[in-house]
Order: C-alpha cells, then sequence, then structure tokens
C-alpha cells in the first residue's frame, strides 16, 4: 500500500474524507506510520514545523480531537493556540464569520475546527486562505477519525483491508464518525455492516454502501471488527429511543456477541464510551479493544495532517525530516 515519492498533496483544506482519493489515504497513512515511530522515541519531538502556527477552534467540546492536534502540533514544533466557546467572544454574541477572520489576521498556517454545525469547516475553507481541518461538524464529517480508525486497523491487519468485514453499531444517524468511516473503509475494500434500532438509523441508508441489520446477533457474525458507537443522547429529538435499558439490552455489545465474530475480531469505538449502554465494560477492557490504540494513533495521524497543511507551500521537498 505504499505510496510513490513523486506523491503531491493537492488540498489546501481537509473538511471530510470523500475529497481524498485512495492515493491520498495511502500517503497520510504511510506519513502517520513515520510519525508513529517518532511517538515512540524517549524525546518525542522534531522541528518539522518550527515557525508554523495551528489555531485549536473548537466551539463543540472535545478530549482526544483537541488534545492529540495540539500534542501533533506541539511534536512538530508548530506553535498551537486554543479558543473555546466558553471564554471567547462568541459568548457576547460575535459571529462565527468574524471570530474566523479575526483568527486570520493572527496569521495562522492551520486552523482546527469543530462546530456543532455540519457545514462549519466548509464555511471556514471557503472565506479563509489558510489550512482548515475539520474536527467534527454536526452529524457532517469527522475525516481524521476515520484516517485514525483505519491507521489502528492498519497496524492490526497491515495492508489487507479488501474482503474484511466491520460493523458499526449503534447510534448513526447522528454519527458523523460512521459517515466518514463509512465512505473511508469502503473505498480501501472492507464490506461495511450497520446495526442500529430502525429509529437510529439516518434517512436514506439504502443508498450507503453498506449491509443494514437490526439484530446484534446477526449483524456481529463472522465480522473481522467492531466500531461500537456512542449513543449522542445530545443531539437526539425524544421520542427516538423509549427506553435505554432496552437499547442497552439489545445493543451493547458484550461478550457473548463478541464470541460470534471472527476468533481474531477487534473492537473500536471513538470515544467517549457510555460503558454498559452501548459496550460492555469487560469488552472495553479486553484485549481485543483497540480504543487505547486509536487515541495514539490519533496524534500521529494528525500529525501526518498537520504536516501536508502546513507545508503545503514547500511541495516537492523531499520529507526526510519529518
Ligand atoms: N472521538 C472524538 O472525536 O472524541 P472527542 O469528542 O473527545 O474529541
Amino acid at each position: 500500500m505504499t505510496t510513490d515519492n513523486r506523491y503531491h498533496w493537492p488540498h489546501k483544506d481537509l473538511l471530510d474524507v470523500t475529497q481524498l482519493s485512495r492515493e491520498d489515504v495511502l500517503h497520510v497513512l504511510d506519513l502517520a506510520a513515520r510519525f508513529r515511530e517518532i511517538n515512540r522515541r524517549p524525546i518525542k519531538k522534531v522541528p518539522t514545523l518550527k515557525g508554523k502556527t495551528v489555531v485549536l477552534f473548537f466551539v463543540e467540546n472535545s478530549t482526544r480531537t483537541k488534545t492529540s492536534f495540539d500534542v501533533a502540533g506541539k511534536r512538530l514544533s508548530a506553535d498551537t493556540y486554543s479558543l473555546a466557546r466558553t471564554g471567547s467572544s462568541l459568548n457576547k454574541g460575535e459571529s462565527l464569520k468574524d471570530t474566523a477572520l479575526t483568527l486570520q489576521a493572527m496569521g495562522p498556517d492551520v486552523i482546527v475546527i469543530r462546530h456543532s454545525s455540519s457545514g462549519a469547516a466548509a464555511f471556514l475553507a471557503d472565506l479563509l486562505p489558510c489550512g482548515i481541518v475539520n474536527g467534527g461538524d454536526g452529524w457532517h464529517a469527522h475525516p481524521t477519525q476515520a484516517l485514525l480508525d483505519c491507521f489502528s486497523l492498519r497496524e492490526t491487519w497491515g495492508d489487507d483491508f479488501a474482503g474484511r468485514s466491520l460493523l458499526i453499531l449503534g447510534d448513526i444517524a447522528h454519527s458523523r464518525v460512521a459517515r466518514s468511516n463509512v465512505h473511508l473503509l469502503s473505498l480501501l475494500g472492507v464490506k461495511v455492516r450497520l446495526c442500529a434500532p430502525r429509529t437510529l438509523l439516518p434517512a436514506g441508508v439504502e443508498t450507503w454502501p453498506v449491509e443494514v441489520f437490526c439484530d446484534l446477533r446477526s449483524a456481529v457474525r463472522d465480522v473481522d471488527a467492531v466500531m461500537c458507537l456512542r449513543l449522542q443522547l445530545e443531539r437526539q429529538q425524544a421520542g427516538l429511543l423509549p427506553d435505554l435499558a432496552e437499547y442497552s439490552r439489545r445493543f451493547c455489545l458484550g461478550p457473548a456477541h463478541l464470541a460470534l465474530a471472527r476468533p481474531d475480531a477487534k473492537v473500536l469505538h471513538p470515544g467517549p464510551l457510555n460503558r454498559g449502554l452501548e459496550i460492555s465494560p469487560e469488552i472495553a477492557d479486553a484485549p481485543a479493544s483497540l480504543v487505547l490504540n486509536q487515541v495514539a494513533a490519533g496524534v500521529a495521524t494528525r500529525m501526518a495532517v498537520l504536516y501536508l497543511l502546513a507545508r503545503r507551500d514547500a511541495a516537492g521537498e523531499q520529507e526526510g525530516n519529518c
């Protein structure tokens, strides 16, 4: 799966995985593997992005995405600055446009934005000359999550993606992680299954390149991996789920379910976890769980993304010092 040395990254922004070719994806994953090696050294810092500035503009809460972009930028020697809704003038009524123009006036190379509205990252990308990374926008997309999930699977599967099967389980309707992963996994040749109560399947799912199940025991049979999704109670309208205990009984991944998958099946979860609701504590902490591998993969993958966007003006230079 290794990419050509003459490869040139063509994107100013990373808004969704749908903009990426297979070659782009493999280039990000190859670069992330090199950064993963740096992250295992005693001194985890290289000068690659010295003098570059990365702004973490997180209008919606985050632990993993925000922290890992911050760590990623610092490990590449970029200067990183954070702005959240709380403590910013957004809370005084300043618009997204004026906030973005204000940040741009300070000369960032890359802005990573998380926002509860789908399209917020694309809005900034049209407005600003700096690189924009979508750190998750509404239900729409979470491209670096899908890239890090594929990186985690690649650490387990090697380049052997084609013909594998992966089940995405839980609140698909409200999940930007599911949308980005369905596209990216399909691009790499993985057969994707979805399992959820009918009320948590998205409108138009019949047009997605997936097999849909409402029964977990049927869905999990012989899969190579299961990706559990958080039940996003904060995004749901009332009435989609009559009873959380009933949801947990039917859709919480437990040891008896995983026993129906392939013997070496892995479990992923983007986090944060609702233990006992969509994933049992035994499975979350089992050797099959890649949850913390995903977090580590997030740093390496986001280093690759920052590198590609912040050094676009250095196209053609060797990537030897990364
Ligand atoms: N997976 C993910 O996006 O987690 P955070 O909300 O903690 O960033």
